[in-house]
């Protein structure tokens, strides 16, 4: 696929992964992309390097010292410009999930008795769970659920439950079931007319395009960076003016310096410098494909965001419609994949076979997938499918190629 004539070239690609030469997984199609990625060269190499020589307490006057704290610096600064956040509105924590139980445990200072808490029936339990609790400090919480036809969130249904008592919207800008993608630049202005922050689950967006924070709107924003071809860690943005009014939930003499306030304890250091390898990575990327050496990092993204998308669009389509086409599966959320409208994240259940039945058929042929709830299992509750036994879920990401495709197919006529 290409755009202007330039194609993503999937052979430049998988080279960078050393996963795909891998004795133990190079004979596997890897399709589990949703639950975590695997790592270019320049993470590893980031890591072992962190390991060797600079694996001491950053931010004394000896040089391994030294080094290692400005590389820390280095990795946080990198990822801002990537979402076009400043430095200090961004966060890295052990993982989405603690991030956002963390951020809720900060905001719950705001809740008063009768406030309204937006959540979706769509999310990742993640993004769902912290803010639920927070009907102990008094919240009234309202669900956004899905329209069961779609399986989508509907804005129509939001504004509806929207409300001048909603102070806090979390809600996902990819389920990691359905797919579609939901419009959160819309919901962002929705929600600030009634003077709610918004928290963004980026956590299935992100591995298909670093997203722009600031043009999305959104107060928070978090995603997985081990889905984002790194080491397991989760980074949280928040707007700077937000972030200086929640509370110290770090040592008391911390008081002021957010965000570091927020978190009580600090990242993984020799993982957080590994990130500037997922940066490293997206530059060789770019340099790779573009001639344009000039652009902003901001800019290349949006170029690289647009070629990943349309190779994308094209390993995961020819799927789609492979399983819509048949009646005895149920493919959940759309049908094809059309200008960034869904991830390839494709879930489904057959009417046959349970979803373990089908999973290990799959892992037979050397698909490594799964059958799971994913811990959105109120989106399974809601579809009617048994959260034990889950849905199939087939996740490719841009490493994935149109030959794999053809062997995901093969597979599937053989269920
Ligand atoms: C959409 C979504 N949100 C949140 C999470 C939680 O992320 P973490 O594992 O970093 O806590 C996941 C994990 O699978 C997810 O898919």
């Amino acid at each position: 696929m290409s755009i202007n004539n330039i194609s993503l070239d999937i052979d430049y690609v998988r080279a960078q992964f050393p996963a795909f030469q891998d004795t133990l997984c190079k004979n596997w199609i890897f399709a589990e992309n949703a639950g975590g990625s695997y790592v270019p060269n320049e993470v590893i190499n980031r890591l072992s390097k962190f390991m060797i020589s600079t694996k001491v307490q950053p931010y004394a006057e000896y040089p391994m010292s030294k080094i290692a704290g400005n590389e820390m610096d280095e990795a946080t600064k990198l990822f801002a410009k990537m979402i076009n956040a400043k430095k200090n509105e961004i966060l890295i924590g052990g993982s989405t999930s603690v991030n956002l139980y963390v951020l809720s445990n900060a905001l719950k200072n705001f809740i008063k008795k009768g406030d309204e808490i937006i959540v979706t029936n769509q999310d990742h339990e993640a993004n769902i769970s912290p803010w639920r609790r927070l009907e102990e400090n008094g919240a009234v919480i309202k669900e956004w659920k899905f329209r069961n036809d779609t399986a989508e969130l509907d804005i129509d249904d939001f504004k509806k439950i929207l409300s001048d008592k909603t102070k806090i919207v979390a809600v996902t800008h990819c389920s990691n079931i359905v797919g579609s993608v939901n419009r959160l630049q819309e919901i962002s202005k929705l929600s600030h007319e009634k003077n709610a922050f918004v928290i963004g689950d980026g956590v299935s967006y992100a591995p298909h395009g670093f997203p722009n924070v600031k043009e999305l709107g959104v107060d928070f924003y978090t995603f997985s960076l081990y889905k984002t071809y790194g080491p397991h860690l989760g980074l949280l943005y928040g707007k700077e003016e937000i972030l200086k009014l929640l509370p110290n939930q770090n040592h008391e003499f911390l008081n002021g310096n957010y965000p570091y306030t927020i978190n009580p304890g600090g990242p993984n250091h020799e993982e957080l410098v590994s990130l500037i390898g997922i940066y490293e990575y997206i530059i060789n990327f770019y340099n790779h494909h573009f001639k344009d050496k000039d652009l902003d990092i901001r800019d290349k993204i949006e170029k690289i965001n647009n070629l990943i998308s349309k190779h994308e669009e094209e390993i995961a389509n020819p799927i789609l419609e492979y399983l819509s086409n048949r009646n005895d599966i149920k493919l959940i959320g759309k049908k094809y994949i059309k200008n960034k409208n869904r991830a390839p994240t494709i879930s489904f259940i057959s009417k046959q076979k349970t979803s373990k039945e089908i999973s290990k058929i799959l892992v037979k042929n050397y698909i490594a997938t799964r059958n799971d709830n994913f811990y959105a299992w109120r989106c399974l509750k809601a579809l009617g499918i048994d959260t034990e036994d889950g849905v199939v879920r087939i996740s490719l990401t841009h490493y994935n190629s149109i030959k794999e495709t053809e062997k995901i197919i093969k597979a599937l006529q053989k269920i």
